[in-house]
């Protein structure tokens, strides 16, 4: 309800009157009152004129998909959603909701979450409002081979949105995102698939965005966004990241893969430095020497060639 009555009023320049919002959402208009009291307890601030009614003035900066719209520039990309001020994972309630048949595009956001999950069974740390947390579900007519594909474009949309804050980001393959070396952001995708065809596949963002508490491990040298740029909305970077991952998306369905390979490669961090490769159970070194056209990753090592579909680089 308290939802509904945010929907209606943001971005609105004029007044909505007490009596149009009770009727669109169906309560008296003691009770619309009511929930505008409560809003205001959690940050929201109201002008209330006793004859035009209600303007929203200012709002909490929390990643929920209602309060996107001013800045949101997509088709469907986080057009619908659901918010949570404290959840497990929005992953896991992604893929909760992708069975139930919710749109493409359907965002999951939570302020934080208890048991945040990172790639490779590590969990990731979710303090609430520390970061921004999100899953998106998509609904890709595709053979599941093609989904790390997937994978590449949430990546070169997540260092597109960063640089627009004015910081330069590198792309660890297949999707962490570095700043001057250390792991700002990170990317789980996961699927639901038949043999030639993907039910629906999530793909669950991390950023972090305050300061780390020490008391939080990260598999890798980690970062902040704030340790780079002063101010950060959480619902600009959203709608931003939101923006490029629509942008891209649609590009790949169209068969343009490659177009999107070039964009990610010039993002792509220790091209050309001597790295190691955990894959599998096995570990690999040799120089990183770029990616294959169907995004796997190139390494040389003397005169072998090795290519990988999946894995865990570092620098040597
Ligand atoms: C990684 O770098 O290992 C991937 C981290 C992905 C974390 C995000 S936070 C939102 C979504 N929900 C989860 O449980 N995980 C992803």
């Amino acid at each position: 309800m308290k939802e509904e009555i945010i929907a209606m009023l943001i971005g609105r320049q004029d007044y909505l009157s007490g009596e149009e919002i009770s009727k669109k959402i169906g309560v008296t208009r003691t009770a619309v009152w009511k929930h505008i009291k409560e809003l205001e307890r959690e940050g929201y601030k109201f002008e209330a004129h006793p004859k035009r009614g209600y303007k929203l003035m200012a709002y909490p900066d929390v990643p929920a998909y209602y309060l996107l719209k001013p800045f949101l520039k997509t088709r469907f990309m986080g057009r619908t959603g659901e918010y949570h001020n404290l959840i497990g994972s929005t992953n896991d309630r992604a893929k909760e909701l992708a069975v139930m048949g919710v749109p493409e595009g359907f965002l999951v956001s939570a302020n934080g979450q208890t048991t945040g999950r990172g790639r490779l069974g590590r969990s990731w740390a979710s303090p609430v409002g520390q970061g921004l947390y999100f899953s998106i579900i998509l609904y890709p007519n595709l053979p599941p081979v093609e989904l790390p594909k997937l994978t590449l474009l949430a990546g070169l949309a997540l260092g597109q949105a960063v640089e627009n804050l004015g910081v330069e980001a590198k792309i660890k393959w297949p999707n962490d995102l570095l700043i001057k070396g250390k792991k700002v952001a990170g990317i789980l995708t996961e699927m639901s698939a038949e043999a030639e065809r993907t039910i629906f596949a999530v793909v669950g963002v991390g950023i972090n965005i305050e300061p780390l508490n020490e008391r939080e491990s990260f598999s890798y040298p980690a970062t902040f966004l704030k340790e780079h740029v002063a101010i950060v909305s959480r619902l600009k970077l959203l709608a931003s990241f939101l923006g490029y991952f629509e942008e891209q998306y649609e590009l790949f369905k169209k068969g343009e893969f490659a177009r999107i390979l070039k964009e990610y490669e010039k993002r792509l961090a220790f091209r050309g430095e001597e790295v190691k490769i955990i894959s599998g159970s096995h570990e690999y070194s040799g120089r990183l020497s770029g990616l294959a056209d169907d995004g796997a990753l190139i390494i040389q090592d003397g005169f072998t060639t090795r290519r990988f579909a999946a894995g865990e680089i570092s620098l040597r």
